[in-house]
């Protein structure tokens, strides 16, 4: 199945194109076109495209920022297409705000290899029998990592470390570390109210002008994992896996096929890209209260429009 897969060569209309994993950013001088493409990826390698993606993602993303515009200020300049923003461009501070309020994903890795995580103070780290994959955290805890080139691995890094590698000043972080918490605390507010567990996820930050704003994306299934509130307790007693609403589904029918990130990626029907895009829908559903119904609008009629808002 094929989707907007994002531009061909590094310019658009004249302007620089920086392709991310997922967003192609456009600069237009002191603002950015941010494309969010149907690109998807598992086990970090890229598996094409999957039509429609780009346009929930950057739905969902839109609604987070509305639902939190009281707490910070956000990168939003434009609604441009279904799937492109105008945003400010910030100075990105170069460190992922990882959100952990449960230990599960790589937290649970490095805890059960004995080994300890910057920012995830818990009692009972370091005593491999302790602590339970999945548990909830005392509360939500941060847990940085460095935001690397494309290609390279993003490491954790401490608070001291950040500050001593000159990436953000002490006062600085302790803006940011706020500005997180104060984040989560409301997705999972918001998220609790539609059943579902915010356990983890990653914000970015930067600064116009000295002012510090929420950029990037918020609260998506690419940066964020979801679970089903409902039947977690029962699934943690029974020694099972939490009912997931992220991208689990597809990496699941991966592993299936003996796919878990090496070797030639298998052939993917076009009936396992349509359960995974249901799956895209459905978390928007459930997130936003709203029915999802796709703009209609094809690539190259989507392409007028950024053409139009550039001239
Ligand atoms: N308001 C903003 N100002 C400047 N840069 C931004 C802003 N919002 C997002 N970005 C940057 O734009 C890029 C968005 O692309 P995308 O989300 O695909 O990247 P990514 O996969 O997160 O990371 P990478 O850049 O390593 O590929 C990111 O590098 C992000 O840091
Ligand atoms: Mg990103």
């Amino acid at each position: 199945m094929s989707g907007f897969e994002g531009f061909p060569g590094d310019t658009f209309a004249g302007r620089r194109v920086y392709h991310g994993k997922v967003r192609e950013v456009i600069d237009n001088g002191d603002q950015l076109l941010l494309v969010t493409t149907d690109r998807i990826s598992a086990f970090d390698r890229p598996l094409g495209s999957l039509a429609g993606k780009g346009e929930i993602l950057n739905q969902m993303a839109l609604w987070w920022f509305r639902q939190t515009s009281d707490l910070i200020a956000n990168h939003i300049v434009a609604e441009v297409s279904p799937r492109a923003v105008a945003v400010k461009k910030a100075k990105v501070v170069p460190v992922e705000v990882v959100v952990r309020a449960y230990l599960t994903g790589s937290a649970w890795k490095s805890y059960s290899a004995g080994q300890t995580l910057p920012g995830l103070e818990v009692p009972g780290f370091g005593d491999s029998k302790a602590l339970h994959i999945h548990q909830k955290l005392p509360q939500p805890m941060i847990t940085p990592t460095t935001k690397e080139a494309v290609g390279e691995h993003d490491l954790p890094i401490s608070r001291a470390d950040l500050v001593s590698s000159g990436r953000v000043t002490a006062q600085l972080w302790a803006q940011i570390e706020q500005a997180a918490l104060a984040l989560f605390h409301r997705g999972t507010e918001v998220l609790a109210q539609r059943g579902l567990i915010l356990v983890d996820t990653k914000y970015e930050f930067g600064l116009v002008d000295d002012e510090l704003l929420i950029v990037d994306e918020m609260h998506t299934p690419d940066c964020s994992r979801f679970w089903f509130a409902e039947d977690y307790s029962l699934a943690i007693s029974a020694g099972s896996e939490p009912r997931k609403l992220d991208k689990e589904y597809l990496r699941q029918w991966l592993a299936g096929q003996g796919f878990t990130g090496n070797g030639e990626v298998p052939i993917i029907p076009a009936e396992v890209f349509a359960q995974t895009l249901a799956r895209y829908s459905q978390a928007y559903e459930l997130i936003t209260g709203q029915k999802w119904v796709t703009s209609g609008l094809d690539s190259q009629a989507e392409t007028a429009r950024l053409l139009s808002y550039l001239s």
